[in-house]
């Protein structure tokens, strides 16, 4: 399997080096695309400097800060022309654990079409996060398991392995989801398709370096996104019970 991770980075100067020090010992066959939004903290420069001293480097620079969604998209494009088989999703602060990859790859292997390092099944967790992002991280699940039905413990988990397959199902160019909502989106239309998802427990240690990237506008866009995406699934069903359907 021809692996790809990609980390998404916004002025992430002090976590990058550590992150791919730790990835490409972890294991080393992967290849890392760093896909930089134009961070004025010189993160892409950085990138490009490790990208120059190892060939399984690769840096895509984007003109300007749009969001984790269209970053990953960016990048999936990117690794999809290359023709690798399992694309990666992960954080550059070392929230989610470089050691903790193969677990992921493991369960892809073994046939998942896409899997999720689930802090919220048996043998998962957070590590010195803040009472209020666990909070927010719990209700965002039960949010989501309320308007979208949806029997994923944690579908907002941004550590993760797909299958290109997967990816190639998804209707990728009809994505809108901006901010962290992407992660639901894309777990969410992966799970309507009936593929195979499963969630592999993790630890996720909170930052040391760096700040978050959460806002409000984020924290927005996913409680109305959920909401119209549950809204509009459920009015397809009753539309399609009272034999109004398309
Ligand atoms: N290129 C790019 N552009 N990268 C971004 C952007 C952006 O606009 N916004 C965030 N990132 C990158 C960060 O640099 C980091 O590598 C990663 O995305 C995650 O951002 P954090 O700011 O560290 O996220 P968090 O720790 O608050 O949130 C975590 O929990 C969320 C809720 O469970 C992440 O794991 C999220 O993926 C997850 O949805
Ligand atoms: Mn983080």
């Amino acid at each position: 399997m021809r692996v790809l991770t990609i980390i998404p980075t916004y002025n992430e100067r002090e976590s990058l080096p550590t992150v791919i020090k730790r990835l490409r010992a972890a294991v080393p066959d992967a290849h890392v695309l760093v896909a930089d939004d134009n961070s004025p903290d010189g993160t892409g420069d950085m990138a490009d400097a490790m990208a120059e001293q190892d060939g399984n480097i690769h840096v895509l620079h984007r003109p300007a800060k749009e969001g984790l969604g269209p970053a990953y998209l960016a990048g999936f494009a990117w690794g999809l022309e290359r023709d690798y088989d399992v694309l990666v999703e992960m954080d550059a602060d070392c929230s989610h654990q470089p050691e903790q990859l193969p677990l992921l790859l493991d369960a892809v292997q073994q046939g998942a079409d896409m899997a999720i390092g689930s802090r919220y099944v048996p043998g998962g967790r957070t590590e010195n996060w803040p009472l209020p992002r666990q909070l927010i991280s719990r209700g965002g699940n039960i949010y989501s398991r309320v308007l979208l039905g949806t029997s994923i413990h944690d579908i907002t988990g941004g550590f993760r392995a797909y299958r290109d397959t997967t990816l190639r199902a998804l209707d990728l160019d009809s994505v809108r989801s901006r901010g962290y909502c992407f992660q639901i989106d894309l777990a969410w239309r992966a799970e309507r398709l009936g593929l195979k998802i499963v969630e592999v427990p993790i630890t996720f240690v909170e930052r040391e370096e760096g700040a978050s990237k959460m806002s409000n506008d984020v924290t927005v866009e996913a409680a109305t996104s959920v909401a119209k995406w549950g809204l509009t699934a459920r009015a397809r069903t009753l539309a399609g019970k009272l034999g109004l359907g398309r």
